[in-house]
């Protein structure tokens, strides 16, 4: 059995030398000190399971010993022993982080009791820490940073389809990661060592759409004055990333359809179909179900591509990456451009957490990028981030006023919301039910915003859902 370890703060000998005794017959490992100095040695040289601690003591009390153990790397539990008079000290430390205290006198099994059940919950937290980053681990692909819920489901159903070769469709907005989470299935799945093809659908003049995927023969058309073989068969045996599939013509969608059926193509101009063993795998920031309700879509198609659907939300949505990847970028971009390494200031770091990102992390990259190359600073501060103030202002109808550039992005997002409020207020007569389902928020949402940017009432604001 991992023995558990146990730190006894005690200034008094007899007490702290019988708690001793008394743990160490129990199995535990035990370690005694006589003060809150000694302890909070301990603690940055050694891990501690618990920490049982006299609160009363002299310089160092038991509450500057539990401030340190939960800040330390290895958050221990932490027991109190508390004098009858000093109850009210202990109720602060259970709010402080401390799992339980004692009162003075107690006897040895009531002490016991409290310190198994501590070691239980610290036993059950360090598991679960454990199997989370089991699970991270799992899931993590080389290139692709992320520690939010909201990519680690992504990531799940990305491990999942590597060792499949379903046709996969990957949606979400621009520079969120379609493209790299496509190479990762194919990096990671048995085709790794066969070519990965990119083709943005969008990309290609539609004349030539359907003749760069399939290839054509000689003569079908009018500059084709030779064979010509199409990307699917430059995928042979690997995986093909359609981009923007949503732009592919009707003629392309029906050659796309047959392949997804029978696995045949055929080279524009030629008659014999070619068997081709590639993989597909479709890229989208528009909505596709809207392109078929539209008739620009076919449906077929759409339901033999739609098999397994990975969708990457925006930047905006798991903002506990920004930091993540701001650290990964300016790694990367100091090494790249062998700079030393660089940080934001604190304020920075806020703008840049608030930030709405609407090019996601490309746009994150890029700024990070530029602002390595650009700054002579060690550390980038606020006034050399380029975001594209210009735009914000614009935005925001108003011109821009020098001096609130230091927090220009909180401000200007802020004040946009507010103003649309306003407008809408103002439109709708005070009507807060009409406004909140214009804006798309609820109602609740919206009061709490008029309170947050203390709006005045110019007409009487009214809930009245009938109105
Ligand atoms: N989770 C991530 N970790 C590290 N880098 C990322 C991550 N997601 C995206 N990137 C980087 O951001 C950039 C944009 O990603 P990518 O090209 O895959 O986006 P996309 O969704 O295909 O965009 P678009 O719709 O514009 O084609 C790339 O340089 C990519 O390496
Ligand atoms: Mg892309």
């Amino acid at each position: 059995m991992d023995e558990n370890k146990i730190l006894i703060v005690e200034d008094q000998d007899a007490m702290r030398e019988s708690l001793v005794i008394a743990f160490r017959d129990e199995g535990y490992q035990v370690e005694g000190v006589a003060s809150g100095e000694e302890a909070i040695q301990k603690l940055s040289n050694d891990v501690y399971d618990l920490i049982i601690t006299d609160l009363k003591m002299k310089k160092v009390d038991g509450l500057e010993v539990l401030k340190a153990a939960k800040t330390a790397n290895t958050a221990s539990e932490v027991v109190l022993i508390t004098a009858y008079g000093t109850i009210s000290t202990a109720v602060q430390a259970i709010r402080d982080g401390a799992y339980d205290y004692v009162t003075k006198p107690f006897r040895h099994h009531e002490i016991l009791k409290v310190a198994k059940k501590a070691i239980e919950k610290k036993n059950l937290k360090d598991r679960v820490k454990y199997l989370e980053g089991e699970i991270r681990d799992k899931y993590r692909f080389e290139g692709v940073v992320s520690n939010s819920n909201a990519m680690l489901e992504v990531l799940k159903v990305t491990a999942h389809v590597c060792h499949t070769d379903s046709t996969v469709l990957i949606t979400g907005e621009s520079g969120t990661g379609k493209e790299l989470i496509a190479r990762a299935i194919h990096y990671n799945s048995p085709r790794k060592d066969a070519p990965f093809v990119v083709i943005n659908c969008g990309a290609l003049p539609e004349n030539l759409q359907e003749s760069e995927l399939f290839g054509h023969v000689r003569g079908s058309f009018t500059g084709a004055i030779k064979d010509k073989v199409g990307l699917f068969q430059h995928a042979q045996k690997g995986t093909i990333l359609l981009d923007e599939i949503g732009e592919t013509l009707p003629s392309t969608q029906v050659k796309l359809l047959r392949f997804l059926q029978d696995g045949e193509i055929r080279p524009v101009g030629g008659n014999k179909p070619i068997y081709v063993d590639t993989r597909i795998i479709a890229a989208t920031n528009e909505n596709l179900e809207k392109a078929v309700e539209s008739g620009r879509f076919r449906k077929d198609l759409f339901y033999r591509i739609n098999v397994i659907r990975v969708h990457l939300p925006s930047l905006r949505e798991r903002r506990e990456d920004i930091p993540l990847l701001i650290d990964y970028f300016l790694k990367k971009f100091s090494d790249k451009l062998e700079k030393a390494n660089k940080t934001f200031s604190k304020e920075a770091m806020h703008v840049l957490a608030n930030y709405d990102w609407p090019g996601n992390i490309r746009e994150l990259q890029n700024v990070v990028e530029r602002v390595v190359a650009l700054s002579k600073n060690e550390i980038i501060g606020v006034d050399e981030l380029p975001i594209p103030v210009e735009e914000l202002a614009a935005l925001n109808k108003k011109p821009f006023e020098q001096e609130k550039k230091k927090s220009f992005i909180v401000t200007t997002l802020a004040e946009q919301e507010k103003n649309a409020i306003i407008d809408a207020l103002n439109k709708y007569g005070g009507n807060q039910t009409k406004v909140a389902q214009t804006l798309g928020i609820s109602t609740t949402t919206l009061w709490r915003k008029i309170k947050k940017y203390r709006i005045k009432p110019q007409h009487e604001i009214s809930d009245d859902v009938g109105n």
